[in-house]
């Protein structure tokens, strides 16, 4: 697992310490927490929670510090099991799904901090309003010009196994938010995420937009900063290699041009 820390000159300053409840499996979370309405750098707030009286995920923990110790702590989440991609966040130094990160996988404290490299709207939220603007730029859609068929645009078996390890993506930017170069480049590169889901349409059979992709990706910065770091993989919950679809696009690129 990639595993990022914070910078030595960080302006995080350490903020509230919450009452220890009595038990015997008491856990410590320390959790970032910055609001744009007061005008103060962020914190860092530390919760004790005790793990007998908590479900086994990391979101059940948040979940349980909302409703039964600090209201104002917020965060994104919706289905509870690893589908909507809203609750990604860094937790002990991992870029993860909430919901599906058990908190028995890590060892010690609890460090929750929002996805690396990100502005941030409030605690542990993230603006992706950029990165939704990258997907979306990509054409995440069936781009076809033949005319419509009468019932639907039909696939084999075989071109729609082409699409494991693609369709599965939730979305959640923890490849994105973990690769150094959308780091330092995220204004042109377009991430593994949205590259990701660029293969996904380049490779659909059914699609009739596959040279128009190419060239849209033929860029220095769109498609090539990516340097094969290998984060995105290493940090996908779903388990995902964008790395490797990225791979795929520049080889076809190659392809194309002999
Ligand atoms: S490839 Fe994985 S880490 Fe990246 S957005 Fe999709 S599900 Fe999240
Ligand atoms: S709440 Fe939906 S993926 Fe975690």
């Amino acid at each position: 697992m990639v595993q990022f820390s914070l910078p030595k000159n960080s302006k995080i300053r350490t903020g509230k310490t919450w009452p220890k409840p009595d038990g015997k499996n008491i856990r410590k979370f320390q959790i970032y927490r910055w609001s744009p309405d007061d005008g103060e750098n962020p914190r860092v707030d530390t919760y004790f929670i005790d793990l007998d009286k908590c479900g086994p995920m990391v979101l059940d923990a948040l979940i349980k510090i909302k409703n039964e110790i600090d209201p104002t702590l917020t965060f994104r989440r919706s289905c509870r099991e690893g589908i909507c991609g809203s609750c990604a966040m860094n937790i002990d130094g991992i870029n993860t799904l909430a919901c599906i990160y058990g908190l028995d996988e890590v060892k010690g404290d609890v460090r929750i901090y929002p996805l690396p490299h990100m502005p941030v709207i409030k605690d542990l939220i993230p603006d992706l309003t950029h990165f939704y603007a990258q997907h979306a730029s990509i054409m995440p859609w069936l781009e076809t010009k033949t005319n419509r068929p009468a019932k639907e645009w039909r696939q084999s078996i075989e071109d729609r196994s082409k699409l494991d390890g693609l369709y599965e993506c939730v979305m959640c930017a923890s490849c994105s938010t973990s690769c150094p170069s959308y780091w330092w480049n995220s204004d042109k590169y377009l991430g593994p995420a949205a590259l990701l889901h660029a293969y996904r349409w380049i490779i659909d059979s059914r699609d009739e937009a596959t040279g128009e992709r190419l060239d849209d990706l033929e860029d220095p910065f769109k498609l090539y900063r990516c340097h094969t770091i290998m984060n995105c993989a290493k940090t996908c919950p779903k388990g995902l290699n964008p790395a490797k679809a990225i791979a795929e696009i520049k080889k076809m690129m190659v392809e194309r041009l002999v």
